[in-house]
């Protein structure tokens, strides 16, 4: 899909992302950010710098002051296109570690070499080239610096996938009509999970874009999945 039309999906359910996060997974997406979160480590002395990209209204940010509130040794940068995301995050988060940077993940507008982790939450589903946007992820991390992301995965398990799949086919798209009014952003968001690479594609991508280390994490069988790697 072309990045207009991903923007205007984005734009038209801004302020009611966050409620239909929690309702369509049970707030189960909460737990699954906390994990991600809790592979950042930022212990000892040294400053550290993070970057997460396709932030959205901030979540993944929040988490982060929420779990380090003793600590003032690092900053955040929030990147994402969509503008009335990044005003609905603004609204939630107001901590001075945080700044909020209209950007795509292709080009991303940082030197090399700057961040000690990048994060991406449901947003490298969403991006309109995967590829361009590991190469700038690549670029921007210091050596041994680590990308971790969050994205739906394939469940193995042929049961618990069609169960999956009648959920998230006939239920998603009509939540998603009576609570934000717009069911195209929802069959949006069942198509591109469908369309999206499997755990096993996706470490193969990333290790063609010259990431090590290579790692994933399925959680709830595989409904998501969380990667992590470092930069060589
Ligand atoms: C499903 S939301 C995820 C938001 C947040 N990270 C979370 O987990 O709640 C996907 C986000 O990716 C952003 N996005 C879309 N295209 C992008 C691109 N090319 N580069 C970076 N982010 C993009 C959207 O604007 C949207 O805010």
């Amino acid at each position: 899909m072309k990045k207009e039309n991903i923007n205007k999906i984005f734009e038209s359910i801004a302020n009611k992302y966050d409620l239909m996060n929690d309702i369509m997974s049970f707030r189960l997406h909460r737990k699954w950010k906390e994990k991600l979160v809790n592979l950042i480590n930022i212990d000892g002395k040294k400053e550290y710098t993070i970057l997460d990209l396709g932030a959205g209204t901030g979540d993944i940010s929040n988490q982060i002051n929420k779990k380090n509130k003793n600590k003032s040794n690092y900053s955040i940068v929030l990147a994402d296109p969509n503008i009335e995301m990044i005003k609905n995050g603004r609204i939630k988060l107001k901590e001075n570690n945080l700044k909020w940077l209209a950007s795509y993940g292709e080009k991303l507008p940082f030197k090399n070499s700057k961040f000690d982790f990048v994060t991406m939450s449901f947003s490298l589903r969403n991006v309109y080239n995967i590829n361009l946007t590991l190469s700038e992820i690549n670029r921007v991390l210091k050596k041994n610096g680590q990308f971790i992301c969050l994205e739906f995965g394939k469940i193995k398990s042929l049961t618990l996938n069609s169960i999956y799949s009648i959920y998230s086919e006939n239920v998603i798209p009509k939540l998603g009509q009576k609570i934000t009014g717009n069911i195209t952003a929802y069959n949006y968001l069942v198509e591109s999970i469908k369309k999206f690479p499997s755990q096993d594609k996706i470490c193969k991508i990333l290790k063609s874009k010259k990431f090590t280390n290579i790692k994933f994490y399925n959680l709830n069988f595989g409904v998501a999945v969380i990667y992590i790697c470092k930069k060589k």
